[in-house]
């Protein structure tokens, strides 16, 4: 379907962060926009000062926000009402307008569930989850709404350790012997240009029959390749990149996601960005 043209109905959405510049966001949004037709318009806004963006948001009655580093947390405090899920995870990665009222989500862990659920069942599998910053506190609350039993491990046991008990995980540091069903990378570790890098010897990941990374450029780290290697299922970052985006996209909406236009739009995003 067609998209009318930019008029006086026309609606913004946009993202907001720093830096937003290389954003894939605009590509998947506005692509779904037109595809089903929805007379509205997403941009990335570039910005430090978190209340100003979202005095602007109600001033204008922008019709949604995605929200990124670093502003997840900050955005909270802006916000009308902030969802359950979102709240216990601590960050905020969707912002809806409901008339006026400013909804705050996270579908970050519904992009994690849903990517992994591509491939795998998650309820009862015992999934390894390395890393315990911003990203793995959305992991691991995605995991365990999906009746997954999840193990934390990050170089900072401490940083585990409270993340774990949070949500009656378990934890380690990365050099415990890992074993389980599925393992998912959070840390930033094999992300360019470290491309060599990896969070856990490739020997570690052969022992897991899916594998998911959250990095995505490259799309295929050195994790995902011994993992392949080893005869896993690897995962890359894309996936989850999309769903939660999928996830926003239907907040906003109401509809349901294009999901083959908007990963099309994804890829094509990356291949213009050089990624
Ligand atoms: P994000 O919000 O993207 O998750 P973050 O909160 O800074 O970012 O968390 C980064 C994660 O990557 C942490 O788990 C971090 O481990 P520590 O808690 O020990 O810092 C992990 N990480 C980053 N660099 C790492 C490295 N070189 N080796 C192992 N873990 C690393």
């Amino acid at each position: 379907m067609g998209a009318p043209s930019i008029d006086a109905q026309t609606r913004l959405y946009g993202i907001i962060g720093h830096p937003v510049r290389h954003s894939l966001s605009p590509a998947m949004h506005n692509a779904a926009f037109r595809e089903r037709g929805v007379n509205a318009v997403y941009l990335a806004f570039d910005c430090r000062d978190v209340a100003a963006a979202l005095a602007g948001v109600r001033g204008l009655g922008i019709g949604g926000l995605s929200v990124t580093i670093p502003h997840k947390e900050a955005v909270m405090a802006h916000l009308d009402e902030v969802d359950p899920m979102a709240r216990r995870i601590g960050a905020v990665n969707t912002v809806v307008n409901r008339d006026g009222r400013l909804l705050g989500l996270n579908t970050d862990w519904i992009g994690a569930v849903k990517a992994l659920e591509e491939v795998t069942g998650l309820r009862g599998r015992r999934v390894v989850v390395l890393g315990a910053g911003g990203s793995a506190r959305a992991v691991v609350a995605g995991l365990s709404q999906a009746g997954a039993e999840v193990h934390v491990a990050n170089r900072t046991v401490e940083r585990a350790r409270e993340l774990a008990q949070a949500w009656r995980a378990t934890w380690s540091g990365l050099d415990a012997p890992l074993q389980g069903e599925i393992l998912v990378n959070t840390t930033s570790v094999g992300m360019a240009p470290a491309v060599e890098a990896i969070p856990v010897p490739p020997q570690v990941a052969g022992r897991f029959g899916v594998v998911m990374d959250i990095v995505y450029s490259p799309l295929e780290t050195r994790l995902l390749t011994a993992a392949r290697e080893a005869g896993a299922v690897a995962v890359n970052g894309l996936r989850m990149l999309l769903h939660q985006a999928v996830a926003q996209f239907e907040a906003w909406t109401g509809l349901p996601a294009p999901v083959e236009v908007m990963e099309q739009a994804l890829m094509d995003g990356l291949k213009r960005r050089g990624g």
